[in-house]
């Protein structure tokens, strides 16, 4: 169930906390825009790096990054330009435009009877539209148009000269497509190979709305996995083919399936798409969604996208209810063969086991950044508590902003001086420390928790005194439990690098 007061209270707390700006916000902020403060910048910056040490780094695959301005003929190619389009219906009366499918999911007798619009031709739509009576959201008369196509994708011209079209990418796919011979080239790799990419997409929405969850910009971190069609298994699947997976099913309870029956039983198309949700699942436990509050869902036919043989999606509960997180496609040689007739291009590779060329298939795991980081944002806000006068995130340390503030007790007698050189000294550990001298020890204590930071430091009298047996250790206060221990100075970055990897949050 969508509970928006929630999601507004939440992006209130984002934008006054330094996680989010509405972007060109002087100029009215136009929708489906986010900037990124300097915390959620950390934040996010974070989350990528999981991702890229997860999905490419361990796997031993390839980062790229490619263009974000393609031309035409690229996206004519891949489909988009034909079949990148949301179902679009406008008002006769006041003008205004909506998504089609959005507006029937949102009428009231239409929900009583559970219909399902997303994926459906603009005749049908029109259909429901007329059945269920739907008036125009903003003027509430009957006077919705028929339904047409919208294209999607942010159209510009390369250069003075007009005619020269080109698009801002839908997906940052396409480039590791349109690069794949001269990776396969460079290091003469043998299939499987793997390439990846983070980086920003931008989509026209009709209607952006929920924050982050529908953008007109955003960021995408997207795995091509090239494969031999003859060999659809994946040299790791033993590993976790008796691990779990919650399933949406039939009857709406999620339920966990074993990997290996779930590829038997063809939920999932492969071995390697297997492997990749799995990996989708300890990324998401890593960041801190809760596995109770994420399952993945098999899409149906209607709902695939024109380039995909299967989806499995990744869906995660919000207070703007479930949302689609990552989409993970069988791509077959879709894109690859097409490219290939388009441009005449060989992209194909030689198979020594077959003796032979072969265009490769694809998986390919894409996940968006910035709802993933929403979800972390709602999952990790704890509420005030009498022990906790103020709210606060319980960010993983793997991925909290800083890993640690540190204060002088106060700012004189040396300890600020002491704080300093402290900070320095973590800085050049590799750790990501800020210094805070304003406001009592409590408030800054509260600042901390409020934007997630795991860890509190301490210089205090007792780090000065040479005679105290306390001298050279600072404390260090946990942000779960507010609990505090004393640490020597000497052993302080090695400390608290250890507490980050373990996750340690509690005294
Ligand atoms: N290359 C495949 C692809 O782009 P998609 O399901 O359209 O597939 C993948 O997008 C992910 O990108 C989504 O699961 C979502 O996390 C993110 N995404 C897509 N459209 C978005 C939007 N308008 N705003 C924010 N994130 C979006």
């Amino acid at each position: 169930m969508a509970d928006t007061k929630k999601a507004d209270r939440l992006m209130d707390v984002a934008i006054r906390r330094s996680f989010l700006m509405p972007s060109s916000e002087i100029y009215g902020s136009p929708s489906g825009f986010y900037d990124y403060g300097p915390v959620g910048t950390a934040i996010k910056h974070r989350i990528e790096n999981l991702w890229r040490s997860e999905f490419l780094q361990k796997e031993g695959f390839h980062e790229i990054e490619t263009s974000l301005i393609v031309p035409e003929a690229v996206l004519k190619a891949s489909g988009h330009a034909e079949n990148f389009a949301d179902p679009l219906v406008t008002c006769s009366s006041c003008k205004n435009k909506f998504r089609a499918d959005h507006l029937i999911e949102q009428n009231e007798n239409a929900k009583k009877e559970h219909v399902k619009a997303a994926g459906l031709p603009p005749q049908q739509l029109s259909e429901l539209i007329k059945k269920y009576g739907v008036l125009c959201p903003n003027c509430k008369k009957p006077t919705l148009s028929e339904v047409g196509w919208f294209n999607m994708m942010f159209q510009t011209n390369i250069g003075p000269i007009e005619g020269n079209t080109a698009y801002f990418r839908p997906e940052t796919a396409q480039g590791i497509f349109l690069d794949f011979a001269r990776v396969v080239r460079n290091y003469g790799s043998r299939l499987p190979i793997g390439i990846g990419q983070v980086g920003r997409s931008a989509r026209n929405e009709i209607s952006p709305r929920q924050g982050l969850v529908r953008m007109r910009e955003f960021t995408q971190m997207e795995l091509e996995y090239f494969f031999n069609p003859k060999d659809q298994s994946h040299p790791k699947f033993g590993k976790i083919k008796h691990e779990k997976l919650r399933f949406a099913s039939e009857e709406g309870h999620p339920q966990e399936i074993e990997i290996a029956k779930a590829v038997r039983d063809g939920l999932i198309a492969n071995e390697i798409m297997a492997y990749f949700l799995w990996k989708q699942k300890m990324l998401y436990l890593a960041v801190g969604v809760p596995e109770s509050k994420f399952f993945f869902r098999k899409m149906p036919k209607e709902e695939t996208p024109h380039y995909s043989k299967g989806n499995i999606d990744l869906e995660v509960e919000t207070s703007y209810g479930m949302v689609e997180t990552v989409g993970t496609a069988y791509r077959t040689d879709f894109d690859l063969s097409s490219h290939s007739k388009h441009s005449g291009a060989d992209l194909s590779v030689f198979v020594e086991e077959d003796k032979q060329r072969v265009v490769p298939h694809v998986v390919e795991p894409s996940m968006g950044v910035d709802r993933l980081f929403w979800c972390v944002l709602e999952h990790s806000f704890r509420e005030k508590t009498p022990e906790k006068d103020w709210e606060w995130f319980a960010f993983p340390p793997a991925i909290a902003p800083y890993h640690a503030w540190i204060f002088p007790l106060m700012k004189k007698d040396g300890m600020d001086e002491k704080a300093r050189e402290i900070e320095e000294h973590l800085r050049a550990s590799g750790l990501i420390v800020y210094y805070q001298d304003s406001g009592s020890i409590g408030r800054r204590y509260a600042r901390a928790d409020e934007i997630g930071v795991p860890y509190c430091i301490t210089v205090d009298y007792d780090t000065l005194d040479e005679k105290s047996d306390k001298h050279s250790t600072v404390t260090v206060r946990f942000r779960n439990d507010g609990k505090q221990i004393r640490v020597r100075i000497s052993e302080l970055a090695a400390k608290i690098s250890g507490f980050v990897k373990e996750g340690k949050v509690t005294g």
